[in-house]
């Protein structure tokens, strides 16, 4: 790893075993961009890299010369108005209305290990030799802004971390109308577009397309990162696989609303932007004012989209999620609401944490319903405390007879929100996010804190953390159930109302800066309504996030599949829920509900008490599997092998660091009757072990399991005699393959 610069050729290569990222100081003064890729080898000068022509109609700074035109160009950090006409990754408005700005090569810096974003989520480093930071300082002469691009190169994986400090060094306040994170612009469009998006129960649907002239984009207006788009994209060569081929990913670490777009030009380069949505941002920079960009990830891979999961996923794992909880295997827990909803007394959450610790359940979680006067949708929110009609011994009575079972306590909360029926809200009627004059709108009966504001986020911290002082608590599920309407804060001047929905995400970011630190051992699990805030942002505080409200195991198997993309299996929550499964009445058979879940965090959504003997048997063998091989599944290198967006079956595996344990998980949708055969190339193997097979005792070497693959026929591939018990739909097997002597 390292971080070069070329004085003569004023050319910046930042590289690794896998990377490099080559730019370079124009002629101009402002910074081009020349590779980012597969590693290549270094040389003094790469200026030959830059692609310039004189191009009819193309609008060129310098007099004489027609062949500079900043239309045509790879560049850094482009503004709008002097001639590149796609869309920027920077605006500043002026006093004087003017929109223009040029930023030029002034300096940089290069310094081991990375620095933090100051209140903001970041990848991190715990020893400098982990990695490298360039900062390239540049600056707009007319208004003094000066910009601090900042790239981190790390040790391992291909990825480069990026973000943009703005200082405003002038005289004059300006307002920052586009902050873009990162500008990619790459040479060519011979790309598929890969976005996670769907909706409510149905998040992160893999979708593609190929990228086409024009601009195509993603992106969030809703306050929250969204179940709709998740601020993550692949841009794949169109040969790619999940296991072989070019892709390069970009992610996001931000949680609120947030711009994904990718621009093809006439000449097919591709200009790819991520950042802040700037049709909701205006930031108001004063003299002496500095302004934090959050920061971007691209990762490049030349092994497939599982290669550039993998990238993210050890990086993310490792080196964005922290604490206490950052390398533990997850608990087994049971969570009281798909079991009860609202309806629930102490004795009854006591009956269902019992049949679970009978079952080797870990950690009972109480959801919804306990605060305040929530009984219902409408009331309680903003009121974080026991009501003791239905807990007559308060939380910590509860958390304390739990404890007693030889359990974990967990709790819900929904810190951003009020009822009006509430006492906050009767306190505090100018704590919402609303506009004067305006109508306000609901959203599940609730209205959203304004979060901009600290005194706000003070209040929430105080009834959380005297709760958490009082109550062992062991973790936290951080609800979210409504997107921003309205936005508007009571406290700020009408300047600086373009800030609100930025600065709510970083009071949302504070509080949980506060609790992670008070409270180290306490277990985060971020939600919104499922997977509406399933964001890297998230996963700095909070290690886990509830993937989605649908439970039902086929859903899932979707869900999980494309959540994996960027995100580890150790964040994704699932749990085992009843069937008929509440959100789409499906019937599914237990074990094929346990199997999609432990490709996971694990844990179960219903009360055991209504399950019978036998299922109860195989509940016990579900969480004994689950403790003998969650390291490996929520900590080993994760492969997808078969999509469940292309067919009836679905297959995923995760290998052990020492390759000397695999478990696959193997899924088939609907039923079938003298079908083909089937079998399943592995990956990630050694392909020199012998591994037994645990379905059938059968012996095979790697090379073989991922050569021929894994036969994965059954009794369907023939004609079934009737009245002979054999598969049904939503069928599923694990195959656990471990390394044996021959
Ligand atoms: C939405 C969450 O996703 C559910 O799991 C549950 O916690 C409910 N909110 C409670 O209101």
């Amino acid at each position: 790893m390292g971080i070069v610069y070329h004085e003569l050729s004023k050319t910046f290569h930042l590289y690794n075993e896998e990377i490099s990222y080559l730019m370079i100081v124009l002629a101009n003064g402002q910074l081009g961009q020349l590779y980012f890729g597969k590693r290549i080898h270094d040389r003094e000068d790469f200026s030959d890299l830059l692609e310039i022509a004189p191009r009819a109609m193309a609008a060129c700074p310098t007099l004489g010369d027609k062949t500079f035109s900043l239309e045509h160009i790879k560049l850094e950090l482009p503004s709008y108005g002097t001639g590149d006409y796609r869309s920027p990754a920077v605006e500043i408005r002026q006093g004087n209305g003017s929109r223009l700005s040029d930023f030029q090569y002034q300096g940089h810096r290069i310094q081991a290990g990375k620095p933090g974003l100051l209140g903001l989520p970041a990848t991190y480093v715990e020893a400098e030799q982990e990695a490298e930071t360039l900062v390239v300082e540049l600056k707009d002469a007319v208004t003094g802004i000066l910009a601090e691009m900042s790239y981190t190169v790390f040790a391992q994986g291909g990825a480069v971390a990026r973000s943009i400090r703005y200082v405003n060094e002038g005289s004059e306040p300006v307002y920052l109308e586009r902050a873009m994170s990162l500008c990619l612009d790459l040479p060519d469009c011979e790309y598929e577009w890969l976005q996670l998006s769907g909706a409510w129960a149905r998040e992160r649907h893999v979708i593609t397309r190929r990228l086409a002239m024009g601009v195509q984009s993603i992106g969030s207006l809703r306050g929250n990162s969204s179940h709709q788009h998740n601020p993550f994209l692949a841009l794949k060569r169109p040969s790619a696989t999940e296991q072989l081929g070019e892709v390069i990913g970009f992610s996001f670490i931000y949680s609120g609303n947030f711009l994904i777009q990718a621009e093809v030009d006439a000449h097919d380069s591709a200009r790819v932007l991520v950042g802040l949505h700037p049709d909701t941002f205006s930031w108001k920079l004063g003299t002496g004012e500095s302004f934090q960009t959050p920061e971007a990830v691209m990762a490049y891979s030349c092994q497939g989209l599982n290669g550039m999961s993998q990238t993210f996923h050890r990086l993310y794992q490792k080196r964005l999620a922290r604490g206490y909880w950052r390398d533990r295997p997850r608990p087994i827990l049971i969570n009281n609401w798909e079991a009860t909803f609202f309806d629930f007394t102490e004795e009854k959450l006591l009956q269902i944490a019992q049949k679970a610790k009978e079952c080797g359940v870990e950690m009972f979680v109480l959801d919804d319903g306990w605060f305040g006067g929530r009984r219902h949708e409408c009331a309680g929110l903003g009121d974080w405390v026991a009501n003791e009609g239905v807990l007559p011994h308060g939380i910590a009575g509860l958390a304390e007879r739990i404890e007693e079972m030889g359990m974990k306590f967990g709790l819900w909360f929904e810190p951003e929100m009020v009822n009006l029926d509430s006492d906050l809200y009767r306190s505090h009627p100018d704590w919402i996010l609303e506009t004067p004059e305006r109508g306000r709108s609901h959203g599940r009966n609730q209205y959203v804190l304004d979060f901009s504001r600290l005194e706000v986020v003070d209040a929430i911290y105080g009834m959380m953390a005297k709760i958490l002082r009082e109550a062992k608590v062991s973790y936290i599920k951080w609800d979210m159930n409504r997107s921003i309407t309205e936005c508007y804060s009571q406290a700020l001047p009408p300047e600086r109302q373009g800030e609100v929905f930025h600065r709510y995400i970083l009071g949302v970011y504070e509080l949980y800066r506060r609790l992670t630190e008070e409270f180290p051992h306490v277990l985060f699990e971020s939600c919104a309504s499922g997977g509406g805030r399933f964001d890297p942002g998230m996963l700095y505080y909070a290690p886990q996030a509830w993937t989605s409200d649908d439970t039902d195991a086929v859903e899932r198997m979707k869900i999980q599949y494309g959540t994996s993309m960027c995100y580890p299996i150790s964040s994704i929550g699932s749990h085992v829920s009843v069937s008929p499964n509440h959100q789409v009445d499906r019937q599914t058979p237990l074990h094929t509900r346990a199997n999609v879940a432990y490709f996971g965090t694990f844990g179960y959504e219903l009360d055991l008490n209504k399950l019978s003997q036998e299922e109860i048997a195989e509940v016990k063998e579900q969480v004994s599997f689950m403790k003998e091989y969650r390291s490996l599944l929520q900590y080993g290198t994760f492969y997808r092998l078969k999509s469940p967006f292309e067919g009836n079956e679905m297959c995923w595996m995760a290998v052990s660091q020492d390759k000397k344990t695999a478990i696959v998980g193997w899924y088939r949708i609907l039923n079938q009757v003298n079908a083909r055969f089937t079998r399943i190339q592995l990956a990630g193997l050694a392909e020199d072990f012998c591994y037994e097979n645990s379905q059938d005792g059968s012996k095979h070497y790697g090379d073989e399991l991922m050569g021929f693959g894994l036969i994965t026929s059954d009794v369907t591939a023939g004609e079934i005699p009737p009245g002979v018990a054999h598969s049904c739909d939503f069928e599923s097997r694990i195959y656990v393959l471990k390394a044996v002597e021959e």
